[in-house]
This record gives C-alpha cells, structure tokens and sequence, in this order.
C-alpha cells in the first residue's frame, strides 16, 4: 500500500519511541563497510562492459575567448583514436546546479573560465584517448578575462531578493554601547570529494544509462534527459556508491553529458573520467566572500543591531549566491537587522553550493565578530552568546522547533573546562609554542524534501528497501537497514537496502543534510504501513502489535511471520514538506570548543583538542552521525588553517587545482576530536523525530580555531585561511 505524509503537523508519537527494538541510534557498523574495504564496492567507473571506449575531455586553455576551430584532423591518424567529439556545445557550458530541471545552454562556443571542457576525444584505451586529448589542436582567440576579484567588487551587484532589513540600523549602532564593524574574507574553496567526477554510459534501445558520481539523482536524471534532448523516462543514473560530494556532485557535470554524447553516436559505452585537475577546474566550487558584520550591544551585553553583508562571485547569469548569513539571521537576537548579499560577476567556475553552503563560511565571520564583541564589552563569549539567544525568530516571529543552543554551549564549556580559560590573549607559553583555547557557535537549517521509499518484507523474515537515494560516505545504506529493522522487528542483517539508482522511487537525494531525515521518514512510512497489514490480517489494532525477532505479537499469541504472510508484502512511503516548516525555524545546533598552539617563531598553528557538542534531533546512528561531525570539525579546521583555492587573476586559472597544492587537512593536521550529541526530539521535523546532521559540524567550526589563536598570540586574523604567514 502507499502511505504519504505531509509535515503540516507535529507527529504526536514516532513509532522508534515505542517499539523497544533499541536498533535505531545505536552507533552500527556500515552495513556496506565490507564492501568498500575489501574494495568490491562498486563504483561508477568501475563497471565492466565489452566494448567499453575511454573518453578524455579536452579543457580550454585560457579564461575567456572564442574556441574558433578543434582540429579533429590533428591528432585522427594517432593509434586507437576512435573520434573526437567537437560540437562540444552540448556541455560547453557548466550544467546547472541544485534541483534545477534547466539543462546547460546550448549552442555556445565562447569559454567563460580557465579549464571549461571544449571537446571529448575517445579512443580504444584511455592512454590512447589521453593522447589525443594531449595533442589535439586548438584554434582559439583569448578574451580580455574578468579575473581580479579585488578589482571588480566595487561592481558587486545587490541581490534584492536576499535583501532582509528591519528597524533603523544606522541608530541602533549609533546608540549601541559596544560595537563591532569589520570584514571577513573567505577565499574560493574547492569540494575536494575523494572520488574524481567519473561516468560510464550505456545507449541501448533508445536508453541511457549511466553510471554516475552524483548526490541527488532524481534532478540529475532531469538535467541530463534535457541536456541531451531526451526524455526523463529514457534516462537512468545508477550510482551505488559515491566516493564524496561535498556538494560538487549535486548536479550534473560534464563528465556525464560527455560520455552520454559519445556513447549515444557510437553506439557503444563510454566511459569519462575526470582528472583531478579537470574537478578542481571544471565543476563548481565555493565562491570566496568578502563579508560585512557589524554588532551593536548595549552594556549587558544585549545585541541592538545585527547587520551580515556577503558579496561573493559568480559567472554571468549564475543567480547562486553563497548564503553567509543563513545562520546570522535567527541564531541571536537584536531588533535592528540587515542582510545582503551582492554577486560580482567573473570569468571563473561556477559558483555553487559546498559543504554546508552560508553557514560554513558566515559563521567565520559572525562567531569571530561574536568572540570580538565579547572582548570589548568584557564579557565571557559563552555568556555573550547566552544572553543573546531569541525567544523567536528576531524577524518574523516564528517558535524555534526545537533547540538546544543554550545546553550545547553549557555542557560543552563545562566539559572542556572552559572556565580556566584566560581571556587575556597571550598568557599562556609552553616552550615555543603560544596556548589559546576559543568557542563558538554552531547552527544549520534543518530541511524535508519530499521523498519515496519502497519496502517489500518477506514471509522468511527478510525486508528490501528501495530508493534512489545516494550514500555519499554518509551512513544512508546503515540508517535505511536500522530503522527498517526496528520498525519491521528484523536484525539489521535481515534488511537488505537498495540506492542510488533512479528505477527505484526518488528521493530527496544526499544533499543539504536533509537525506537521512527525509529518505529516513519515507522507509518509516513504509514500514509503518506494512505493520498496518499485518496487524490487520491478526485482526488487531497496529498499536497492540509487536514485532520482534521476526515474530509478531500481540498479548501472549506470538507467530512467525510465514504464518502470516502467504507472499511478500510491499509499501511505498513518500513523505512531503508540509506548514511545520513554514510554522517554525528548524535547525541543528551545536558549540565548538577548540584549544590550538601557536608556534613563537614560525606562526604555524596547531589544533591541540577540539570538543563538539551537538543537538539535531534523535541520532539516528550514532557512529555513523558522529562521523559526520568529526569530517565537519575537520572541514573547519581546514576552512580556518589551510583550504585556499587560489585563481591567477592575470588568466583566471586555478593555480593549485590538485590535492598536493590545495590543502584539505590530513590525519597529521588533525588531534582526537570529540564529538557528543545531546539528548533531543524534533516532533515537527519529520516522523522520526531527527534533524539534518552532515553540515552542522562544519558550521562554526572554523571560527572557534581563529578565536583560539587569537586567544593563543594575540593576533586577530580576518582573512582566510589563517595561514603563518599572516601571524608573524
Ligand atoms: Mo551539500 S553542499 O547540499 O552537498
């Protein structure tokens, strides 16, 4: 049977609170784990096809200008080249990004940035197709570039959409009794997924398959059926495993479109693989902001004003905008408030969505501009951040859902031993290092997306669940078998699940940190259905029935299963955003706790201990969940110490575009991090009572080591990331 669910009440019960399975949180292995270390884990360029072809594409090599001609011819006499694909306007153009249904633009020959995929030379191998891609002759005329950001951000235009303003600023701050008015800049980040942007595709009987790297496959069968002039129906993504997104594989790129080119004129399937150059350069990344906090408080330390003003970069026509003050917006209180955001447009990559887009790089600048704050009035920033934590939301008045701000930064200061904290900067020596500690705040908007799961359960006590939702590295497969076996009354390894494939229903995708919860909330309706027929065929009502160990109880009679059940029974679950959302502001929150050392001589800082504290809901698995964090924490200690994606202003080129030259922290980068999760339900989130988990721990993160070092040596570093050469 199937059973939707649209959010526009609060669950009065989750079935997880009352069927004592005591499966769901608890922190199990990943089911698939054995499967990825044993390295059978499939993934997308690992599929095996007679007659596979190997593509190669070919990157512009300069910034901005005319591709005027691709000399097929050049390079057609070179061993095991099969063609070359040059009417490349097909994916010329980076593809949407996000949920957009648009397909990239058509028909357009002028690169627009450094590195823009212009052609896809295929051959029988990928040595030969390399080869060719190598040798291949460009006729081209260069453009003068929009390239330097400082040059041009005087041109930022305002977004008026994101413009959100309320009471007299200019007053509030004139009659505040502390202030604080400063810029933050954040540079251009890349995703840095593990797995490079890899596909195989497959035409067959006037389908497509392909097997993709993506996050959300239900919108990137939609992208892909457009950019290729086919219908949604004749498109299918598989994509079993996926080696990271970061947000770099939420929609489709040109790997994809490429490879579907090739293998829909050659009639055989072609394989593309990107480089890791040709990810760093050709995908999305997160565009660098400049960004404007100014804070008003009075004595108490009250905030008066709030005022959160981003510009970042984008290409022409591109309308993302890095969301900086998501988080600014509702986390603390102040009557006077103004948000902006203004885009300056460049000739570089597409900007989009990475890693907790807004809150990962505006709480840089909000909770440093906090710890500030805090200095100036004299008072703790603990404290600061407690008082000023609103009863509602400061704009538009709404309850928050659910929030354990003020707990997190509690027990997380307690736990860290925050009160031996000197406020003083530069006090503590230890040899030849400086010892600071600083916190901040963390919080991320909780998201439902509508989502389809279907659940078949077995006579012999097996259940299957499908959807086409993607385990990115995040726990998905582990989470779908949990709440499966709790609610179906099944050990986890009687549930087999089934993703990332766009045959099975569609799902919300792996993105925002809204999978788990929203692909979670499908199986559950699911599951709860089909308790609803087995309790029917007993003749019962469902609360008086129990599952359990592959029986089903009520009062004293227990039977298996087969007893019940003549075949298999299967639901759909779909669960929908409803006016829960609309009703409350719902988010993740959190506290950072970090300690660094600051060497004397050199400036190199090092993150000696860092202590989380988070409340999103129920944990779902509390392994899985605190895996999570810990990657977030590590994100943001690299957004505050290392990441930094560096573009030649003279041509627009990135000049580190692989993993040795762009600096995502490594294990030696990194000390024992703690993660701890508060007690929590969310009965307006979803069903199951959780909120969106993978983005938090990067939200603040970053902020906590810059007010750390500040703390450490005294040095107050507003430019990302606080690389040595800026503390000496
Ligand atoms: Mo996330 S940036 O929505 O993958």
């Amino acid at each position: 049977m199937d059973v939707s669910l649209k959010m526009d009440e609060p669950v009065a019960e989750s079935l997880l609170d009352t069927t004592n399975q005591n499966i769901v949180s608890q922190p199990v292995d990943r089911v698939e784990g054995p499967l990825k270390v044993s390295g059978t884990a499939r993934y997308s360029a690992e599929y095996k096809f007679p007659g596979l072809l190997h593509g190669v594409l070919v990157s512009a090599p300069m910034g901005k200008g005319r591709i005027l001609k691709i000399d097929a011819g050049s390079i057609e006499k070179l061993p095991g080249i099969v063609t070359v694909i040059t009417d490349y306007d097909t994916f010329l153009r980076n593809p949407a990004q996000g949920q957009d249904e648009e397909a990239p633009e058509q028909g357009v020959r002028d690169v627009s940035y450094f590195g823009q995929p212009v052609a896809l030379v295929v051959g029988e191998s990928f040595e030969a197709a390399r080869h060719g891609a190598q040798r291949i002759a460009l006729d081209m005329r260069p453009d003068e570039g929009r390239f330097d950001f400082a040059a041009r951000k005087h041109m930022a235009e305002p977004k008026k959409r994101s413009r959100k303003a309320q009471g007299d600023l200019d007053a509030a701050l004139a009659a505040a009794h502390a202030t604080i008015d400063a810029i933050w800049t954040t540079p251009s980040q890349t995703s840095a997924a593990m797995e490079p942007h890899a596909g195989i595709a497959v035409w067959e009987d006037n389908k497509l398959t392909l097997y993709g790297s993506y996050q959300m496959l239900a919108s990137d069968r939609l992208q892909l059926a457009d950019a290729l002039g086919l219908k949604p129906e004749q498109v299918r993504i598989v994509a079993r495993y996926v080696g990271g997104g970061f947000g770099g594989k939420l929609g489709i790129s040109a790997e994809s479109v490429a490879a579907a080119v090739a293998a829909m004129r050659l009639n055989r399937p072609v394989r593309v693989v990107m480089t890791r150059q040709q990810v760093t350069e050709a995908t999305v990344r997160r565009s660098n902001t400049e960004q404007r906090i100014r804070l008003g408080a009075d004595a108490e330390g009250r905030l008066t004003a709030v005022a959160h003003e981003t510009i970042t970069a984008n290409l022409d026509r591109s309308s993302f905008s890095e969301p900086a003050s998501a988080s600014t917006q509702f986390l603390y209180g102040g009557q006077a408030r103004l948000f902006l955001n203004s885009i300056v447009r460049m000739d570089q990559l597409l900007s989009a969505s990475m890693r907790a887009p807004g809150e990962a790089v505006g709480m840089l600048a909000l909770e440093c501009a906090m710890d500030e704050l805090a200095e100036t009035l004299g008072m703790d920033p603990v404290a600061l951040r407690l008082r000023n934590i609103p009863a509602r939301h400061p704009m538009d008045g709404l309850p928050f859902s659910s929030r354990s701000l003020a707990e997190c930064l509690e027990i997380g200061a307690r736990d860290f031993g925050w009160s031996d904290r000197d406020p003083r900067p530069a006090q503590r020596r230890e040899g030849d290092w400086w010892i600071g500690v600083g916190m901040a705040a963390a919080a991320r908007s909780n998201m439902l997306i509508k989502s389809s799961a279907r659940v078949m359960l077995a006579p012999d006590g097996t259940a299957v669940v499908e959807t086409d939702l993607t385990d990115i590295g995040t726990g998905s497969y582990t989470i779908l078998a949990q709440i499966t076996a709790e609610l179906l009354g099944l050990p986890v390894s009687s549930v087999e699940v089934r993703l990332g494939d766009t045959d099975f229903p569609p799902s919300s995708g792996s993105g925002g940190s809204f999978g788990a919860a929203s692909a979670g909330s499908s199986v559950y309706l699911a599951c709860e259905s089909l308790r609803q027929e087995i309790a029917e065929k007993l003749g019962i009502a469902p609360k008086d029935l129990v599952l359990t160990e592959g029986m089903a109880r009520h009062g004293n009679v227990s039977r298996p299963l087969h007893e019940i059940l003549s075949g298999p029974l299967t639901a759909i679950g779909t669960i929908e955003p409803g006016e829960m959302e609309e009703k409350f502001v719902q988010a993740g929150f959190g506290a950072h706790f970090c300690e660094v050392g600051v060497n004397a001589h050199s400036g190199e800082v090092r993150v000696r201990r860092m202590e989380s504290t988070f409340a999103a809901g129920r944990i779902l698995n509390e392994k899985t969940a605190t895996s999570q964090c810990l990657g977030g924490m590590v994100f943001g200690i690299g957004a505050a110490l290392t990441e930094d994606l560096m573009h030649d202003p003279r041509n627009g080129a990135i000049v580190n575009h692989d993993l040795a030259e762009y600096h995502v922290p490594v294990n030696a980068d990194i000390p024992a991090l703690k993660v701890r999760f508060l007690e929590e339900r969310d009965e307006k989130a979803n069903p199951l009572f959780a909120k969106g988990i993978g983005e938090l721990g990067i939200s603040g993160a970053g902020a906590a080591v810059a007010n750390a070092i500040y703390n450490a040596c005294g040095v107050r570093v507003r430019d990302y990331p606080i690389t040595l050469d800026k503390l000496i």
